[in-house]
């Protein structure tokens, strides 16, 4: 097992890593829940799955376990279930200094995250991620929230949990596109951050994918996580450099708006963010067409697209990018790749530049 710690003062917190780790939570866990009473908050293609085990696990320490089960899927991620959420804890007699547990993927740790910040104006979260996007990107740093018919994840709050518990025999569940799909966030982060990552990926692909080897898996989560606490203690609240993790999510964000969140998945949108974004910073002079080249080949090793879909015209997708909360004072943010293991954050770059990266990327 590995550990990682988010060093952030008092609220630092532990990452444990490692195969199997959900047999033995109790024994990584307990402090934070001896006499505690727990919410598993979870969603319904988990429960019957994973959560009897979770339970067991949990009751070993706690003084008590409820659970909470949303139905799965992005469109649960709204207010109307925060308010589900905090009604049931009131109902299991859950006070300030109870725990809750967020067992799944992306959706369930930002409301588990978001309801724990404002119960009774805070308690205390864990977070046990099942999916590979939520192991190395979500579950870390403390982003937590909901949609609105508006737009996604613009109502929250920064709120970092406890610790977090990553047990990468959950992804040996996961379907490949979804393993996919959390890669695009491990390639993300070795793109801007560690040419290491990128290389270990590289040589790895055939690990990794379609059925992830234990070892080389918790060496990729852990080097990721690892990546990823060092810029959230960096920045906690993204004034400056946290938004380079961001890199390939304003493309890819307004990609999802632009074809009605049903024809790409978010991993995927990213992916191909990520191909238009390093096709911008070509034509800036920034990175070597080779460089770039090198990127996708590595999206592609992971079976994730590198071409806008069809019918996804660059201009409505500049126009949806416009939308996008992570622009600053109306100034588009864009994070560009300056190479491989290094990205930038620029905010003039002329706006024919990014329709021609856009159309460069787009499928014939
Ligand atoms: N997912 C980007 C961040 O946590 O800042």
């Amino acid at each position: 097992m590995n550990e990682v710690i988010v060093e952030l003062e008092e609220r630092s917190y532990p990452i444990f890593v490692g195969n199997g780790l959900l047999k033995t939570i109790d024994g990584l866990i307990g402090e934070h829940l001896a006499g505690r009473s727990v919410c598993i908050v979870t969603d319904s293609n988990l429960k019957e799955r994973f959560l009897p085990d979770v339970e067991r696990s949990l009751s070993r320490c706690a003084r008590a376990v409820h659970r909470c089960v949303f139905p799965a899927g992005e469109a649960s991620k709204r207010l109307s279930t925060i308010e589900a959420i905090c009604r049931e804890a009131v109902r299991a007699g859950l006070d300030r200094n109870s725990v809750f547990v967020a067992l799944g993927g992306g959706v369930c740790g930002d409301m588990t995250g978001f309801a724990a910040s404002v119960y009774m104006r805070g308690t205390r979260f864990i977070q046990i991620p099942t999916s590979l996007l939520a192991m190395v990107d979500s579950s870390v740093g403390g982003k937590t929230g909901v949609d609105l018919p508006e737009g996604k994840n613009l109502v929250g709050a920064f709120f970092q949990p406890e610790a977090v518990v990553i047990d990468t025999a959950f992804l040996e569940t996961l379907p490949k596109r979804e393993l996919s799909c959390g890669y695009a966030e491990l390639i993300k982060t070795a793109v801007i951050l560690d040419e290491t990552l990128f290389a270990f990926l590289e040589a790895d692909a055939g690990a990794l994918l379609p059925h992830p080897a234990p070892a080389q898996t918790i060496e990729a989560v852990s080097r990721c996580c690892t990546l990823k606490a060092g810029v959230v203690a960096a920045d906690e609240k993204e004034s400056s450099q946290r938004a380079i993790l961001n890199y390939g999510h304003t493309f890819g964000h307004a990609i999802e708006a632009v074809t009605g969140y049903t024809k790409v998945e978010h991993g995927e949108a990213v992916a191909i963010g990520m191909s238009v974004a390093a096709r911008l910073a070509v034509s800036l002079g920034f990175i070597s067409r080779e460089t770039a080249e090198r990127q996708d080949a590595l999206l592609r090793a992971f079976a994730l697209p590198v071409t806008v879909p069809e019918g996804c015209s660059a201009e409505a997708v500049l126009q949806a990018m416009g939308a996008d909360k992570k622009n600053s004072n109306g100034k588009l943010k864009l994070i560009l790749p300056e190479r491989i293991g290094k990205a930038g954050i620029h905010t003039d770059v002329p706006r024919e530049m990014i329709l021609n990266a856009i159309r460069e990327r787009s499928a014939q």
